[in-house]
């Protein structure tokens, strides 16, 4: 037995410990046991990522859900502890808190025409949760994403590199599908960036939309690339008159998934989230998707690109649109 069969050894039990003692002990509380929140819960549970306290305002809701995908965990072999709750106290010692409480859209309806009644939610829910988990990350989803996170950050009192939102990568998800469909190829090789408000103003940056590398501009021509474009700003609103009755969850939900795992795991990837700009970007004073390095601290770093004129232009926009709401529940 040589040196290479005890360093794999040694692997092996770092692995095993690393996630049956590590991992398994992170506590995430899920928000909102609706669609969006019951699929994060499931997704944790089934990759056996954390335990999972699922949380609502409906009594007996989260329980059944919670009890239900606890009965799933023997047969994807998740030791995750499932628990459905309408009492705050039970997401105590969070290591990371998930915000998914509020009204989706029904058709015709942006994702702005939520923000009254969402706002209410988010006051309530931070203002019962962030209190009993004080170092957790806080990962907000409900919409209108950007300005409910500025809310949870007031709210909570958090340092700002606590609190993010969830938008960019599941923008930059949809444009990876669409690209994939139009090309007839996997969606593996397919990476790209999409900053800004998580909003009909998002800004794809085509810059950075590549195959395994080749810029997209060598494999499509401008006209289909500005469609694709406009699909991935209109892609929340096209899941929402399918369903009729409600937005989209899964993917949403798998965004998440990426960001809880970058912060439990301390991956420190490079991802598009929702953060406090202070600076960056000329930008000051309002959550805007932009690449972050993130870790167990949240926003471990901020990644200011160089960016075009027309690109600026458009970031600035969008930044106004989320001002603009923020105003409105500042009145
Ligand atoms: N406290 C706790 N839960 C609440 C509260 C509250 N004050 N108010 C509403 N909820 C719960 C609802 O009972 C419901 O179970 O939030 C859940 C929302 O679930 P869905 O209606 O299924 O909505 P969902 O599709 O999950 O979307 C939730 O995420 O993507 C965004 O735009 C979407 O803002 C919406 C949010």
């Amino acid at each position: 037995m040589g040196t290479a069969f005890f360093c794999d050894l040694l692997l092996a039990i770092k692995n095993i410990l690393f996630y049956n003692y590590i991992l398994m002990n992170s506590k995430v509380s899920v928000i909102g046991a609706g669609n969006v929140g019951a699929t994060i819960a499931q997704l944790l549970a089934s990759e056996n990522i954390s335990d999972v306290v699922l949380f609502d305002i409906l009594e007996g809701m989260p329980q059944g859900k919670a009890l239900d995908i606890a009965e799933a965990c023997p047969v994807w072999k998740s030791s995750a502890s499932v628990v459905g709750t309408n009492d705050f106290a039970d997401t105590a010692g969070s290591d990371v808190l998930v915000l998914t409480a509020g009204f989706p859209r029904k058709p015709g309806m942006s994702r702005d025409d939520l923000l009254l009644a969402n706002a209410d939610v988010i006051r309530t829910v931070v203002k019962g949760t962030s209190g009993l988990s004080p170092d957790s990350v806080l990962i907000i989803v409900t919409n209108p994403m950007d300005a409910m996170a500025h809310m949870a950050l007031d709210e909570s009192g958090f340092a700002s590199q606590k609190v993010l939102g969830m938008g960019g990568i599941l923008d930059s998800a949809r444009l990876r599908t669409f690209v994939s469909m139009e090309l007839g190829i996997s969606p593996k090789d397919i990476e790209t960036l999409v900053l800004g408000g998580h909003g009909d103003q998002m800004v794809p940056l085509i810059r950075y939309t590549t195959v395994k590398g080749v810029p997209i501009t060598e494999l499509l021509d401008r006209n289909r690339i500005n469609s694709l474009i406009e699909r991935t700003q209109n892609g929340g609103a096209e899941i929402v008159s399918f369903l009729k009755t409600g937005s989209a969850y899964y993917a949403p939900a798998a965004s998440t998934v990426e960001m809880i795992r970058a912060v439990l795991y301390d991956e420190k990837r490079l991802l598009p989230c929702s953060a406090l700009l202070d600076g960056p970007y000329g930008i000051s004073g309002l959550f805007i998707g932009v690449p972050v390095y993130l870790g167990k601290n949240g926003v471990e770093k901020i990644v200011e690109l160089q960016l075009t004129e027309g690109e600026r232009e458009l970031l600035e926009k969008s930044a106004a649109s989320v001002k603009d709401l923020l105003s409105v529940l500042k009145k």
